[in-house]
């Protein structure tokens, strides 16, 4: 079976990127991991994926255009052979021209039930609104912020006395199971379309 290459972009903690990861290493699994690539030197996820002997590419993003800092990350990306964009948590906006580069092999994770809630503080404004009900989405990257189509969903139940970061982390263990699903159905359908 031929596997699609994944290039993962993170700006923090990682935890999506480690689910993905992880997941890669079955036989079965329809993607692997050709990179992880952060806008933060000191983003903990980026450390875990060097011990994982993945390769690696960050630079510091202060003072330098995004043009020239996306040209760098797109180079790397491609160097590593990727031929997929997975977003894990990667907090820099991506301009048009990139997204028009990889115009439907980037995906993303968002932590609200999408069309609910794109942008911050998705947990919070779900509790404000009374909602029932939470989730994480996956979706497809463009222009649009969190507005590419939605590719899976998990919804989560909002528990009575839930703060935001009781949400999150109930939302979070959701995240970890949703991104690796629909990744490989992503990368299946690349693989063999
Ligand atoms: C996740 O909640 C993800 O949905 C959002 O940012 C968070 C990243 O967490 N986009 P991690 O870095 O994957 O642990």
């Amino acid at each position: 079976m031929r596997k699609a290459k994944i290039g993962i972009l993170i700006s923090g903690r990682g935890s999506n990127m480690m689910a993905l990861v992880e997941a890669s290493r079955a036989e079965e699994c329809p993607y692997e991991v050709a990179i992880v690539a952060s806008d933060k030197p000191d983003a903990p996820g980026l450390a875990w994926a060097r011990q994982q002997n993945i390769v690696t590419f960050t630079m510091p993003t202060k003072g330098i255009a995004k043009p020239v800092y996306e040209a760098a990350i797109d180079a790397a990306l491609r160097e590593a052979g990727a031929e997929l964009i997975a977003l894990a948590g990667y907090m820099r906006l991506l301009s048009n021209d990139f997204v028009a580069r990889w115009r439907g092999r980037i995906v993303n994770i968002h932590p609200s039930l999408l069309p609910k809630y794109k942008g911050l503080d998705t947990h919070q404004r779900a509790l404000d609104a009374g909602d029932p009900v939470a989730g994480c989405s996956v979706h497809i990257v463009t222009e649009e912020l969190d507005g590419g189509k939605v590719l899976g969903q998990i919804q989560v139940p909002v528990e009575p006395g839930d703060d935001a970061e009781a949400l999150a982390a109930r939302v979070l263990d959701a995240e970890h199971r949703l991104y690796p699903r629909v990744l490989a159905e992503f990368a299946r359908s690349w693989t063999t379309a």
